[in-house]
């Protein structure tokens, strides 16, 4: 089975220091939220894709929001200086946890974001802890839906809010089509829009917005690889081959399924029931 450590977008980690080292910045400058943003957003267009969910949840000083799978952070720290939200950042890797947390530090967030890490299925605190649970482009590596979606239920107050930007099949996949998106990018759990929805309504959410953003990451992830490409003497000299031809590899194979018409995504916001149906 797939690691999710062999996949190629989570190699190289550090290389986001050499992008700041290109701003003229030491490793140990202070950073604000907007010098990292270019670098940080592991997800489909970065901050405004953060400004869509602050606004439909309402973000405000005082509430507590969970992230699952926050990577290098970015989303968490721009929700927290933007939004005035308490962020918990949960990130399963390590090597990405402590690249955040030093970000977080280094942009004087620590207050306002606490980073954990660790996997989300093994992650605790008592019911109703948080405001909102978000996630960018990381439910897709996380088996178990049902259980997944009956951990956020727990751990949102009544009310609280769900949202997520993830991953989704188009039409029916084959066990073959299935085995390479997991080589390729450790997808997991991979529904269909409509299933996506229903799983949310049976673990006891009211869906209130369920977007496809197929046709739109399509577009996106091709003129990602296409830039890549164009920019490859840049990235070179920036961070060497090592690094660009692992890039290179990921964002082909992500824009060869996207492009292949079986791989989607989609954006939904929901919001807790009382109690699970
Ligand atoms: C594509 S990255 C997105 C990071 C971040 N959400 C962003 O948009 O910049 C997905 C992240 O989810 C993390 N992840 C995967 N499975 C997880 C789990 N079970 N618990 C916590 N984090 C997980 C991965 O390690 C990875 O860093």
């Amino acid at each position: 089975m797939t690691d999710i450590k062999s996949i190629k977008q989570y190699t190289h980690v550090q290389r986001i220091y050499r992008e700041l080292g290109e701003l003229g910045k030491t490793t140990q400058d202070p950073l604000s939220v907007d010098e990292l943003s270019a670098f940080d957003q592991l997800h489909y267009h970065g901050t405004d894709a953060l400004d869509v969910a602050m606004a439909l949840l309402g973000a405000d000083t005082g509430q507590r929001w969970l992230e699952i799978g926050s990577g290098l952070g970015g989303p968490a720290r721009y929700i927290a200086a933007y939004g005035g939200v308490h962020v918990t950042a949960l990130e399963l890797q390590r090597e990405q946890h402590e690249v955040a947390r030093a970000l977080t530090g280094r942009c004087g967030l620590e207050d306002r974001v606490e980073h954990v890490c660790g996997d989300f299925m093994q992650f605790d605190r008592p019911p109703g802890s948080f405001d909102a649970i978000v996630s960018w482009l990381a439910l897709y590596h996380i088996p178990q839906r049902a259980r997944l979606l009956e951990k956020c239920h727990r751990l949102l107050k009544p009310f609280g809010r769900f949202y997520t930007e993830d991953l989704t099949a188009r039409g029916d996949i084959d066990e073959v089509q299935r085995a390479l998106l997991e080589r390729d990018l450790y997808a997991i759990t991979l529904p269909q829009i409509t299933e996506y929805r229903r799983d949310l309504e049976n673990a006891g959410f009211e869906v209130e917005l369920c977007q496809s953003m197929s046709s739109d990451w399509a577009e996106f992830v091709r003129v990602r690889q296409a830039r890549f490409r164009s920019d490859r003497a840049r990235h070179l000299r920036v961070h060497g081959e090592a690094v660009v031809n692992a890039l290179s590899e990921y964002y082909a194979a992500v824009n060869r399924h996207f492009q292949s018409g079986k791989l989607g995504g989609l954006r939904l916001c929901a919001s807790k029931l009382e109690a699970a149906a």
